[in-house]
């Protein structure tokens, strides 16, 4: 294969090329990247699903009960845990989300009570295997009936627990007590990522770094868009104090507590460097109505003033709100979503008729600059508007979508919000079955043939605004939807970065600022796409092997590319086309070989079949 890299005729990349996809599903946010160590905190339901004791167990002889006391907690933390025990010492347990991680480093907790107690709570972990005490703290107790007061503690442990099999508890002397205490919002937090507080998981952040992301969609997918009235993600239920956030019951069959808000989005944003693509709920519940056009004006509004949060001034209405939670700077969103595949479920002709233009004409007339998003490409809005992709399919059939964005509106640029190979090929080929099974993890074969799908997307750099692999995380105690790009568990060091996490972080951070035109050879079993980024003066060609019988040879050229220039080949390769990486397991191979250019500046080189391969001229 022959492959000559021109030096003209390419195509300006939006500069947004991988991003991250983020919405509350497989307890991705709570039990997830949100750090809040303490499942069922604040015992907060609806009646979709209800408020449960669960995990909590009692300590001593204790009877737990929940109560909806006349005087709760707040008006979104309705219910309480009532502890009754008149003597002894009691208290009650949590077992975190399937596990608490326990090191040498300074836990931050608090919780609230009422009832009368005069003496001290004791905070601990506590391993679950050898039943010693890894951690406690004397809380004196300030206790009393009349009002709910917070309490608030620290742990140090003094060793690393031997796994993350630990609990927490809260104990104390029933003598002291009147019967019984009410207990709310139990929050115990491990130092987070740039130690924000009510922050998130450094461990998983600092993977999600490894990514280089430009942009985050979120919050959802479906989780955005509730099931059914009255329930849907409503930005300004997740933003104040935590006493103040009512949380709701999400698609993905939990109750999201909201701990993970507006705001740790916005900031998540800004730890990791990237652009908000704010998804806005669009009117249309998964499973239920869509809002009337004679309707829908106060939703609009609503999205309204969520941008005027996020972006006002401090004397705007909602700019003031900011400021008053301790943000007066604003931030900026530049790209906004309107609604989750509103292609789907019957919201269609809604979406195209009225539901998406009353949103766009709104954000359009106060945010002219910001580029709005449909949820689907399948209308054409016939504006500047862009629109998002979702593809889950089995491999065979993402390499027949090379082509897929070929004739595409030039311009018009299109996110790949969701994208994974998620079954086995299958002899008739075709795409997802949803009703078998998909992989617990992504396999080789899949990320391969993403590479090809996202090769094919890159030659389009005009069209395409960026890709991001969905879901994001999984938490392997717990999920509804795999495979997915990271799964973990409560033990921090157990994070599996998957197949597809190694390619997006090869494609990600070698990125073109320009496509450059390739002549030579057909596409298949090799596909690349060639270009330059002008910020480092290097050229690039990024490539994958995919269905061979044999290696590859390549010999490439690039215009302007001097014989004795030298490059770098890193290639990742694993053993067969499905093998998976897994829990202490990476299966990828990455080798990265120097290769220098022979007369005519040409780069020969081979490339095993399943293999993913970037070749980079160091620029200068
Ligand atoms: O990524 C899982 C789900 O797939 C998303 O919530 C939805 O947008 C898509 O159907």
């Amino acid at each position: 294969l022959t492959i000559t890299v021109g030096s003209t005729g390419g195509n300006a990349t939006s500069g947004m090329q991988y991003g991250l996809m983020f919405e509350d599903i497989n307890h991705s946010g709570d039990g997830g990247i949100y750090a809040e160590l303490i499942q069922n905190r604040a015992f907060q339901g609806s009646t979709v699903i209800p408020s449960t004791i669960k995990p909590w167990t009692a300590i001593g002889g204790a009877i737990l009960s929940l109560k909806v006391l006349s005087q709760p907690l707040s008006s979104t933390l309705p219910t309480s845990l009532n502890v009754a025990a008149s003597s002894g010492v009691v208290g009650i347990s949590n077992p975190g989300w399937w596990g608490i991680d326990v090191k040498t480093q300074k836990y931050t907790g608090s919780f609230w009570v009422k009832g009368n107690y005069k003496g001290a709570f004791i905070a601990s972990l506590e391993s679950s295997i050898t039943n010693e005490t890894l951690a406690s703290t004397k809380v004196d107790s300030v206790a009393t009936s009349s009002e709910w007061i917070q309490h608030n503690f620290t742990l140090v442990p003094h060793q690393d627990a031997l796994n993350a099999n630990n609990t927490f508890s809260i104990t104390y002397d029933a003598s002291g007590t009147s019967g019984s205490l009410d207990f709310n919002l139990i929050s115990l937090f491990p130092p987070t990522y740039k130690d924000r507080p009510n922050g998130l998981r450094a461990d998983i952040m600092e993977a999600l770094g490894g990514l280089k992301p430009s942009f985050l969609r979120m919050p959802g997918g479906n989780n955005l868009e509730g099931n059914d009235p009255p329930y849907y993600w409503k930005w300004n239920e997740t933003i104040g104090a935590l006493k103040d956030r009512r949380g709701y019951p999400g698609t993905w069959g939990y109750e999201n507590t909201n701990g993970l808000g507006l705001v740790e989005y916005l900031q998540w944003c800004e730890d990791l460097n990237m652009e908000p693509v704010l998804a806005i709920w669009a009117g249309f519940y998964l499973d239920g109505p869509a809002i009337s056009s004679a309707a829908l004006a106060p939703y609009v509004e609503d999205v309204m003033n969520e941008l005027e949060f996020i972006m006002g001034p401090v004397s705007s209405q909602y700019g003031a709100l900011r400021a008053s939670l301790g943000y007066t700077k604003p931030w900026s969103i530049k790209y906004i979503e309107v609604g989750n595949e509103d292609n789907l479920g019957g919201g269609g002709t809604s979406y195209s008729s009225y539901r998406f233009e009353a949103f766009y004409t709104a954000i359009k007339a106060v945010y002219p600059d910001i580029l709005v998003m449909a949820s689907t490409v399948a209308y054409n809005f016939g504006t500047d508007a862009a629109g998002d992709y979702h593809q889950y399919t089995r491999p065979d059939y993402f390499v027949g979508q090379f082509n897929y964005f070929d004739h595409f509106r030039t311009g018009h640029k299109t996110l790949i919000g969701e994208y994974a190979a998620v079954q086995p090929n299958i002899p008739a080929g075709g795409g997802v079955n949803w009703s078998l099974p998909k992989w617990k993890f992504p396999m080789w074969i899949g990320t391969v043939a993403e590479a090809v799908f996202l090769i094919g997307a890159e030659r389009n750099a005009d069209k395409l605004f960026g890709a991001s692999y969905a879901p994001l995380l999984q938490n392997l105690n717990s999920y509804e939807w795999s495979p997915d790009l990271i799964s973990f568990s409560a033990d921090t060091s157990e994070d599996v970065l998957s197949t597809s996490y190694r390619l997006v972080e090869l494609f990600s951070g070698t990125r073109m600022t320009s496509t450059l035109p390739t002549t030579g050879g057909t596409f298949g079993p090799a596909y690349w796409v060639a270009g330059t980024n002008n910020v480092t003066g290097s050229h690039i060609l990024k490539t994958a092997v995919y269905n061979s019988t044999a290696p590859v040879p390549m010999n490439v050229t690039f215009a302007g590319v001097q014989a004795g220039a030298s490059a770098t080949l890193t290639l990742l390769t694993a053993p067969g086309g499905y093998s998976f990486n897994s829990v202490g397991n990476d299966v990828v191979q990455k080798t990265v070989q120097k290769l220098q250019a022979t007369a005519g500046g040409m780069f020969a080189f081979r490339l095993p079949n399943l293999s993913v391969g970037v070749l980079e001229v160091a620029g200068g």
